[in-house]
């Protein structure tokens, strides 16, 4: 793509426009159900290098490919582990993510030299008609430049890649507004490399269940299912000290990060921050019920107050987008108890304000 080639806004119905271009080695960005991904045919190796490019994103960072349905699933892994099977065809088509080994057909572009991919079969139905159209895999980090926060929306995915890519596809605001689950299955153990929508108590159900048929089909301890569980989750900073490049590589870069300095604390430290912080140029993001007459003695000037943990995750991207664009310098952000999706927004919350 050349600076006289404008970036084309497709209308969802035209799924198979986006197709096209993919399928002629063209980025398209298109909407999912937890964020916008910018997309290149997985099986073209320069196509989805140039995704890289786009981004600004480091070469070691791999992408997750993406499939219509799990009839894909031999184009891209082999040797997937019963359990990691059945944990696929429950929470597919969804924002879950799992890494599985590599077929040799996926570029090492895509992967970053590992020999595993990490493979996801969204739910929201156009990135499903786009992939559907395709019929091959598709690689696609989200859609934003490296380090900052996702896309959630159509407005911010062109702030972040007109010009950049062949299209975008207005679609949608994504339902659920953080990135998917990415898990990895080995020796037995589910291991949570990135919390998300499945969440670790849906996974511990999940595991619960297939524990449940491994005996009730009269299996042995060793036979696969059986032995999995749910290992106690990743400290994502001791965790790329300690295990490198092979666990989960994305956790090493910067990531979600505003502008504006970004201030994450418990509930019972809202107070205390609002003091300290508080002013014209602070923005305020919690939890309802908001003590709204003590936030405006203190001067806030943005103020986003959330109904659920699902309200909350749906719009924090673009909230952060909005303080930024109100060009704010501080952002206090409640972190919500660590329980369901309570996980997933505390990571990116405490990410945000550079904790790890
Ligand atoms: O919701 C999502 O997952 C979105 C939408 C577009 O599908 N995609 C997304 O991709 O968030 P990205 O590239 O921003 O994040 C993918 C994460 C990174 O942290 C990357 O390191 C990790 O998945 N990952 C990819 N392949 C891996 C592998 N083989 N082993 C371990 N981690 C891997
Ligand atoms: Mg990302």
């Amino acid at each position: 793509m050349t600076a006289r080639d404008p970036t084309i806004i497709l209308d969802p119905a035209h799924a198979w426009r986006a197709a096209d271009i993919l399928r002629a080695g063209g980025l398209v960005v298109f909407p999912t159900e937890t964020v916008y991904g910018l997309g290149a045919n997985a099986f073209d190796p320069r196509a989805c290098s140039r995704i890289f490019a786009a981004k600004g994103r480091p070469t070691g960072n791999p992408l997750i490919v993406h499939l219509a349905g799990l009839d894909q699933l031999p184009l891209v892994a082999q040797r997937i582990e019963p359990a990691a099977r059945l944990l696929l065809e429950r929470f597919s088509p969804g924002p879950f993510t799992i890494i599985v080994p590599r077929s040799q057909r996926i570029p090492d572009v895509v992967t970053a030299g590992l020999c595993s991919v990490a493979v996801r079969i969204p739910s929201s139905p156009v990135a499903r008609a786009i992939l559907t159209h395709c019929g091959f895999p598709v690689a696609a980090p989200s859609a934003n430049r490296s380090g900052r926060p996702s896309p959630t929306d159509f407005d911010s995915a062109l702030e972040h890649m007109d010009g950049r890519v062949e299209a975008i596809v207005r679609g949608p605001d994504c339902e659920i507004g953080l990135e998917s689950t990415v898990v990895r299955v080995e020796s037995g153990r589910v291991r949570v490399l990135r919390e998300g929508a499945v969440t670790r108590e849906m996974l511990r159900e999940a595991i619960a269940d297939l524990a449940r048929l491994d005996a009730a089909a009269g299996n042995s301890a060793e036979s696969g299912s059986a032995t999995v569980e749910l290992c106690s989750g990743p400290e994502y900073g001791a965790l790329d000290a300690a295990e490198g490049p092979a666990e989960a590589p994305g956790t090493r870069y910067r990531h979600y990060r505003p502008e504006a300095a970004l201030i994450a604390v418990e509930r019972a430290d809202l107070a205390v921050a609002l003091d300290r912080y508080g002013g014209c140029a602070t923005a305020l993001l919690a939890l309802r019920p908001l003590q709204s007459g003590e936030v405006q003695h203190r001067g806030c000037s943005l103020l986003f107050g959330f109904d659920s943990l699902d309200h909350y995750a749906r719009e924090l991207y673009r909230c952060l987008r909005a303080c930024d664009q109100g060009g704010c310098e501080t952002i206090i952000a409640e972190l919500p108890p660590a329980a369901g999706m309570g996980r997933a927004l505390r990571d990116r919350l405490l990410r945000a304000a550079g904790r790890y």
